[in-house]
């Protein structure tokens, strides 16, 4: 029988500074603590992540968010195996604020350090969450990040395709600012969007007649500038129903892209004929519930299994990174101290790198 494992896990990549212990093997590992300390206070007033701000943020909360996690995990650092910290991709500066903390604990404890890929952590919450089988469908779509990987085990992922721009996450929160609704704009644009019609204004779906799995959000923010904009000049101002319908049809608009090129990652999926055919969705917009509605429909009539981490697990957080941590050290994988910060970090090695940045800096 494999050992069980006690891993600390530190996530600093973007706006949050979690710390996490999780514990067990790679096929059952239990959270005992996982701590989130969000910065969308600091940076309310900037309409943004301020990478500078972030990454001091992040150095002066990490070490009271180590304290808490164990201290709620009722454990001392005597009690770890390991300590597994995001080292990329994201903003650099915070990234490095992680790594520099994990260093320090591991130089001072002799523990093992982890680097782990911020996307490996969201790519294997279905594991963690519901012991997913490999190989799995996995559509990690987030603030900085949308594609779909083929998870093969915990260190090969096949990317099928992805955002040719921004990321869902990024035009929701781009939709919220235009709209004058607070940050982070998901949650708020979703909320808006429950009292609005997704008909009354007309959106485009981009790339929706392209083959493979690429996917563009970008032309639908704008498009719904010209919308607000148009109405504006015709009525002389917004109500706040024009505001709901918007944000109703935008919402409709990314569900129906992200339903359809599903199906498309699906038929690409099913030419491996994996034994139990599953999908997973991962990452901070699969927190929306109308997404993970129509993604479950989409896997209902395509007859494979469905799993969407609950909603803590899908935003940024350090039990996914503890995790997969947990997992890379059970193959035999660890750090040395020359550990470096990678702002850039794609999990599919073999495919050519996206361009373009996002709110987590350039694409992976
Ligand atoms: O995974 P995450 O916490 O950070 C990144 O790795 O990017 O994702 C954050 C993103 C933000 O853009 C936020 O607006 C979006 O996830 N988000 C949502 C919802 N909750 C968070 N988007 C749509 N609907 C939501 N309910
Ligand atoms: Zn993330």
């Amino acid at each position: 029988m494999r050992a069980s494992l006690t891993v600390l896990g530190i996530e600093s990549s973007c706006d949050d500074t979690a710390a996490a212990v999780v514990s067990g093997t790679p096929d059952h590992a239990t959270i005992h603590a996982s701590v989130v300390e969000s910065q969308i206070d600091l940076h309310a007033a900037f309409g943004g992540v301020v990478p500078e701000l972030a990454a001091r943020a992040h150095a002066e909360k990490l070490d009271h968010c180590v304290e808490l996690a164990l201290r709620d995990a009722d454990i001392t650092l005597a009690n770890l195996d390991g300590i597994a910290v995001t080292s990329g991709p994201g903003l650099i500066g915070g990234v490095l604020s992680g790594v520099m903390c994990a260093k320090g604990l591991s130089a001072a404890t002799g523990l093992p350090l982890i680097g782990v890929n911020h996307l490996a952590g969201h790519a294997l919450t279905p594991r963690l969450t519901d012991t997913l089988p490999f190989p799995y469908l996995l559509l990690l779509v987030s603030g900085g990040h949308c594609q779909f990987l083929i998870v093969k085990s915990a260190t090969d992922f096949q990317r099928l395709g992805g955002t040719i721009d921004d990321a869902p996450g990024e035009a929701f929160d781009k939709v919220a600012k235009l709209l004058g609704l607070p940050q982070p704009g998901g949650p708020s644009v979703e909320a808006a969007a429950r009292d609005g019609d997704p008909k009354s204004f007309a959106l485009p779906r981009p790339l929706l007649d392209r083959e493979g799995c690429d996917m563009s959000f970008s032309g639908l923010k704008t498009a719904v500038l010209r919308a607000r904009d148009q109405r504006v000049e015709a009525d002389g101002g917004l109500t706040e129903a024009n505001r709901n319908d918007l944000c109703a049809g935008f919402q409709a608009a990314i569900c129906d892209l992200l339903a359809a090129k599903t199906r498309t990652a699906i038929e690409a999926y099913r030419r491996l004929a994996p034994a139990m055919p599953s999908f997973a969705v991962a990452g901070g917009v699969a927190a929306n519930k109308a997404i993970r509605g129509v993604l479950e429909t989409v896997c209902a009539e395509e007859e494979l299994a469905f799993s969407a981490p609950p909603l803590a697990l899908c935003t940024d957080n350090a039990a996914m990174i503890a995790y997969a941590g947990l997992t890379l050290f059970d193959l035999g994988q660890s750090s040395d101290l020359s550990l470096s910060a990678r702002p850039r970090w794609p999990l599919d090695q073999s495919q050519a790198p996206m361009l373009g940045s996002g709110k987590k800096g350039a694409k992976a």
